[in-house]
């Protein structure tokens, strides 16, 4: 058995993630291809026995580069079972119900919907901030949670997890809300003067949307917010609203396949 693990991380936890993932499905020796999302080809997709997409919560769904994959999908009638998984700083998100029921409607058989509490990479604007311990626990727990939803996988079960319609709903209301005023809040993101121009910021963005003029970053308008850029900084020159961050994600964003 193969399969193929789509996904989208800003900063890491979801990539953390897709690579438990892979390493559980070794033990059954069941081999993951881990592909970025935006590199979607049909031809390949049909080369696997099951497919795997994971995402962070951006207001409580998934970003726009999920839902252009989602709709680039091609529809399919061959049952292809899939695990479909959010990160998100909340104990739980209709994300994965959300994307669960686009891939249904395409002929895909979503086996496994969960969505798995990561530290929240946005504790500046929402939520609670998590310590160093509390991130070390949080990661021990994930790694127990992929254990048991691989083995539930292999042994054919289905687990769905936030499966209320009523929250769906909601949670869409909300993302229509904050959706819009991404533009605005991304204005708020600044480079102060000690910027060294190492550019690791500017080649990891995956909007391509940071320059350097006049001495330092400059962010333009294709933001989505996904803060690779707050927390990846070397010298922690990156600024949200004037404020200096706490880069919780320093560590865990070392997972994602960085330009350095
Ligand atoms: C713009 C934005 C919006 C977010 N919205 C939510 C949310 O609605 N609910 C939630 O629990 N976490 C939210 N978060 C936290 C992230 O979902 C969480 O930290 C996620 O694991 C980050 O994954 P990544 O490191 O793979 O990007 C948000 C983060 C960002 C950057």
């Amino acid at each position: 058995m193969k399969g193929i693990l789509y996904y989208f991380s800003g900063t890491g936890n979801t990539k953390w993630v897709a690579d438990r993932f892979k390493e559980k499905f070794q033990l059954y020796n069941v081999d993951i291809d881990l592909a970025y999302i935006q590199s979607l080809e049909e031809r390949k997709i049909k080369k696997y026995d099951f497919i795997i997409i994971g995402f962070p919560v951006h207001w409580k769904l998934p970003p726009k580069i999920v839902t252009n994959f989602l709709n680039r999908l091609n529809n399919t009638k061959e049952n292809t079972r899939v695990i479909v998984y959010s990160t998100q700083g909340a104990s739980s998100s209709s994300a994965s119900c959300f994307v669960a029921g686009c891939l249904k409607k395409k002929g895909y058989v979503p086996s496994i919907q969960i969505s798995i509490k990561m530290p929240n990479n946005f504790y500046f604007f929402i939520g609670k901030k998590y310590n160093e311990s509390e991130i070390e626990n949080l990661l021990v727990s994930v790694d127990k949670k992929i254990t048991n939803i691989v083995e539930s996988f292999i042994k054919g079960r289905i687990v769905k997890e936030s499966n209320s319609l009523i929250r769906l709903q909601f949670s869409k209301v909300l993302n229509n809300v904050f959706k819009g005023r991404v533009p605005k809040l991304s204005r708020n993101i600044s480079s102060t003067k000690d910027c060294v121009k190492c550019g690791l910021c500017l080649r990891n963005c995956p909007q391509g949307n940071i320059t350097f003029e006049n001495g330092h970053a400059v962010f333009h308008s294709k933001c989505i917010l996904c803060l690779r850029c707050i927390h990846i900084c070397p010298i922690n020159a990156i600024r949200y609203r004037g404020k200096k961050i706490d880069q919780t994600q320093k560590d865990i964003i070392q997972v994602l396949d960085l330009n350095k």
